[in-house]
């Protein structure tokens, strides 16, 4: 079997942002100690995929280049795809078509940060999946801002809804989307919505009427945090922040996790970490590098 892929969307031109992201794509700001990007990139090493697309605007592209390269510092294939305009979610699978060469693929969104205990094994158990999809639903007090998943009597889904005036649950769908191979051809199938996206909720809803979509939710002891607001974006360092400094340890960190996944040596772990001698990431992965 063709092995899973994975997508990162990291396109938009993050007005909501601004001026922040006047000069810089906002997946590339930082969250605490880390670029944004890092955190969805390692949501998909956990699940164990190795070949991964990052989607960006041409104007990015150069710089999401020099900061994550080709990959193969962590052990992954990383390439790089131009959206030409940001048409919506849906679209990434068009873009990504050659790439994923009938793949199945896991996509999230380069803005989106996820952290729990049990992730990984949730993140497993969707990757061996072979046909329809898994998505994520997380509990959020604003679901009017996201699709919104509907549950009939029994718990089942029942609908999907694109940012809902009156949401039929406090459910909101996640960005982070395993879907099997035929994802590219589904998104041929979507038209422009009314705010002119192929939006990915249309997507999906193909694969609730095959009856094909899981959709897993992840428990109050999971956060899926926001970076769309200035506000939100300290809060997501915050969180980062005192998690690690309580821990001594780091969230979202690919040289910590190809390390642990087997992809790279300690002594390619150490190089990284000389490379980052001179910050606290870099002290941390150097004690990684040489076990006591
Ligand atoms: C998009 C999707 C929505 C999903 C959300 C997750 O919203 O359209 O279904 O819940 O991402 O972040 P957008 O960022 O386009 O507003």
């Amino acid at each position: 079997m063709v092995e899973r892929k994975g997508i990162i969307l990291a396109g938009g031109s993050g007005t909501r942002l601004y001026p922040v992201t006047m000069g810089i794509s906002k997946q590339l700001l930082p969250v605490f100690n880390k670029p944004m990007i890092y955190y969805p990139l390692t949501v998909l090493m956990l699940a164990g995929i190795r070949e991964i697309a990052i989607i960006t605007t041409a104007d990015d592209q150069p710089q999401f280049q020099r900061l994550l390269g080709d990959g193969s510092v962590w052990g992954i294939k990383l390439e790089y795809i131009i959206q030409p305009s940001p048409d919506g979610l849906a679209q990434a699978y068009l873009l990504a078509e050659d790439f994923l060469a009938g793949a199945s693929s896991a996509m999230v969104l380069g803005d989106n940060l996820f952290f729990g205990h049990g992730l990984t094994e949730s993140l497993v158990v969707a990757n061996a999946k072979s046909v329809g999809g898994t998505v994520f639903g997380y509990r959020v007090a604003d679901p009017q801002r996201y699709g919104v998943v509907g549950f009939g009597k029994d718990g089942t889904v029942t609908s999907l809804v694109e940012k809902p005036e009156n949401p039929l649950s406090d459910y909101a769908v996640t960005g982070l989307y395993f879907l099997d191979g035929s994802a590219p051809a589904r998104a041929r199938s979507v038209k422009p919505s009314v705010r002119g996206e192929l939006e990915i909720t249309n997507l999906l809803e193909t694969y609730l009427a095959d009856g094909t979509l899981a959709v897993e939710l992840l428990g109050r002891g999971y956060a899926w945090l926001d970076t769309g607001t200035h506000a939100s974006l300290l809060d997501a360092g915050n969180f980062v922040r005192t998690l690690e400094e309580r821990q001594g340890m780091l969230v979202g960190s690919p040289d910590e996790i190809a390390h642990s996944q087997g992809w790279i040596s300690d002594a390619q772990l150490g190089e990284r970490a000389s490379l980052f001698a001179k910050s606290s990431y870099g002290h941390y992965i150097g004690q990684l590098a040489k076990p006591a």
